[in-house]
């Protein structure tokens, strides 16, 4: 997917926090351990530096959600981030986000912190973590 095509489906799956442009897209995608996961219907960035990994965004089509493609693309990041070193990745996810905090504890995350209004007044952050090491071991 080319910088454009990401931005346009982040656009169609987020408001809160805003969606990201091409530019940012690019300038990611530049960036030192980012990677991007393609799925037919959706994608996924990252990030493993050092050791750790951070999941920075997952989106779905909105017609294309339940059929698994979020789950697959979890299952891959955590993969590639145990290929590239890290053992522990982390991510953050707004706490009315419940499709995505589904998808997180269905996939073995678990919540490890809070930040307090990180998406604005009314939003706070909750910090989720995952053993890579653990999750390979168990499949
Ligand atoms: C979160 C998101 C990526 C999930 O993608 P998806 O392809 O629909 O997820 P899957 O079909 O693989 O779902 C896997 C599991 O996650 C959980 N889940 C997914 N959507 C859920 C929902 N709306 N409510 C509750 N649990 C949900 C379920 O346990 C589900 O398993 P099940 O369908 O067997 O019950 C998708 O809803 C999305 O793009 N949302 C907008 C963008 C976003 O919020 N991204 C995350 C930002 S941190």
């Amino acid at each position: 997917m080319t910088p454009d095509a990401l931005a346009a489906l982040h656009a169609r799956c987020f408001r809160n926090p805003r969606p990201w442009t091409a530019e940012e897209f690019a300038g990611l995608l530049d960036t030192r351990g980012t990677f991007l996961l393609e799925a037919p219907q959706g994608f996924l960035m990252g990030r493993a530096i050092a050791g750790e990994a951070e999941l920075l965004t997952v989106a779905v089509e909105p017609q294309a959600r339940r059929a698994g493609t979020g789950r697959t693309l979890i299952a891959a990041f955590a993969g590639r981030a145990a290929s590239m070193g890290a053992e522990e990745a982390f991510l953050e996810v707004a706490d009315d986000n419940l499709a995505a905090r589904g998808l997180y504890s269905a996939t073995g995350w678990l919540e490890s912190g809070v930040r307090r209004r990180y998406y604005g007044p009314a939003t706070d952050a909750i910090v989720m973590r995952l053993t890579l090491r653990a999750t390979q071991e168990g499949g």
